[in-house]
């Protein structure tokens, strides 16, 4: 997520409204909670109803939430620099396919890439089948529907939502921004030379969290895959299980495509690097980064970078290949030499030159923010990553 310019006068203060809605919420979680068997859920289920609860989660309920009037703004919010640049990537793959391939995205947030995915690759005769949306709010996929039916009609009829992905498997192009950094995690924290999960209990001030050990197969693998038997006490950070569980379903489901998922995160050696040793798990709020997870309950978003080495890893054992992984930086500058896109900043506007900073710069989105193609029985170009392919970072693939 970027951040546009703090407003100070910005108030972090919860309205009326949000109070109701997040007390609600809060009850609904702490019901959960003593209802449990041993009085304590996992993070990642409290991260989950703190999202995406019915009616009162953060994704179902908080209103417009990406953007500049919300909490965060992710790259297609900036311009439509970014839709482009995977614009080009895509219309090189679609021309890999026999037929017009379907595109699928996950977590579309206001449809804004969706729309400018479709508006380029319209402008550049380039046919598809569908462009079909896999969400998991009912919220967003309102926003989702009102942006798309601004668009004209030969667009705006491609689009389509589902809710499960196709039974008989995927001959496309799946997209996924910033969707998996959205998705609940596992917390992990070494005490006393152990390594114990985290678990969400009833604390006076409302919730709290304890370390304890952990029973779940999935758990205990991520944790021992890390090699962190040398980090001291007091290290902590996050697991990914529900993303690789979602990663590894959606490459099973895959029989001929690629998928590009791009978003904050970094290579397993740097995420689990002993030096960063307080994770990365943040929360955002009106345009402010926060630390606490337990204070604006449904109010505000929660979020932590992805371990692109377990993505890898969860797609190759559904017998995908990474076909490329770089910074968001190169993926701009490599298709931006061969799309034109960097002719198009010196010839038009400042702006398209401030999207192309906070696309490229070190300082902003360019290093931190990862690009990853994945690809199943499809002969994917290196389009993006032939500047640098940084594959061999994630120490998964040969
Ligand atoms: C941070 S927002 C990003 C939105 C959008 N991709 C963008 O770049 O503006 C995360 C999005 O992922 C959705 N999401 C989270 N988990 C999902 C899942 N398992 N399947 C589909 N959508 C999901 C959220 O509801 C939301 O739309």
């Amino acid at each position: 997520m970027h951040f546009a310019t703090p407003d100070p006068a910005a108030e972090l203060e919860m309205s009326a409204y949000e109070h109701n809605r997040s007390r609600t919420l809060c009850a609904l979680i702490l019901a959960q909670i003593r209802s449990s068997d041993h009085k304590a859920i996992p993070f990642s289920s409290y991260m989950n109803l703190a999202l995406y609860a019915p009616e009162y989660g953060y994704y179902t309920s908080a209103g417009k939430i990406i953007g500049a009037g919300g909490d965060f703004i992710t790259a297609p919010e900036m311009g439509d620099m970014f839709g482009n640049l995977l614009a080009t990537k895509i219309a090189d793959s679609c021309a890999q396919f026999e037929r017009p391939p379907t595109l699928y995205e996950f977590g579309a947030g206001n449809g804004t890439l969706a729309v400018q995915i479709l508006k380029e690759l319209n402008r550049r005769s380039v046919e598809i089948n569908n462009y079909e949306i896999i969400e998991v709010s009912p919220m967003l996929k309102g926003f989702q529907q009102s942006t798309i039916s601004r668009t004209e009609h030969q667009i705006s009829q491609k689009f389509k939502w589902r809710t499960n992905l196709p039974e008989s498997g995927i001959e496309g192009i799946v997209i996924a921004n910033e969707v998996v950094d959205a998705m609940p995690v596992e917390l992990f924290c070494k005490t006393q030379g152990q390594f114990g999960q985290g678990f969400v209990v009833e604390a006076d001030s409302g919730f709290g969290l304890e370390y304890r050990s952990s029973v779940r197969p999935d758990f205990r693998k991520s944790l021992s895959a890390l090699n962190l038997q040398d980090v001291d006490d007091g290290y902590y950070s996050e697991l990914h299980c529900q993303g690789e569980s979602w990663l590894r379903t959606l490459a099973e489901m895959m029989n001929s495509g690629s998928i590009l998922i791009a978003d904050y995160g970094f290579p397993e050696r740097e995420y689990y690097h002993h030096d960063r040793n307080q994770g990365t798990l943040v929360c955002h709020r009106r345009h402010r980064l926060l630390y606490d997870p337990f204070s604006y309950v449904g109010c505000q978003d929660i979020t932590a970078h992805v371990n692109f080495s377990g993505l890898a890893r969860a797609a190759a054992e559904s017998g995908m290949e990474v076909n490329g992984f770089t910074n968001l930086g190169n993926f701009v500058v490599d298709i931006g030499m061969i799309g034109g896109i960097l002719d198009k900043v010196a010839e038009e506007s400042v702006h398209y030159a401030t999207q192309l900073d906070k696309l490229s710069s070190p300082n902003e989105m360019g290093e931190i923010f990862k690009v990853m193609e994945l690809t199943k029985n499809f002969d994917s170009s290196g389009l993006g990553f032939n500047l640098s392919d940084r594959t061999h970072r994630l120490g998964v693939v040969d």
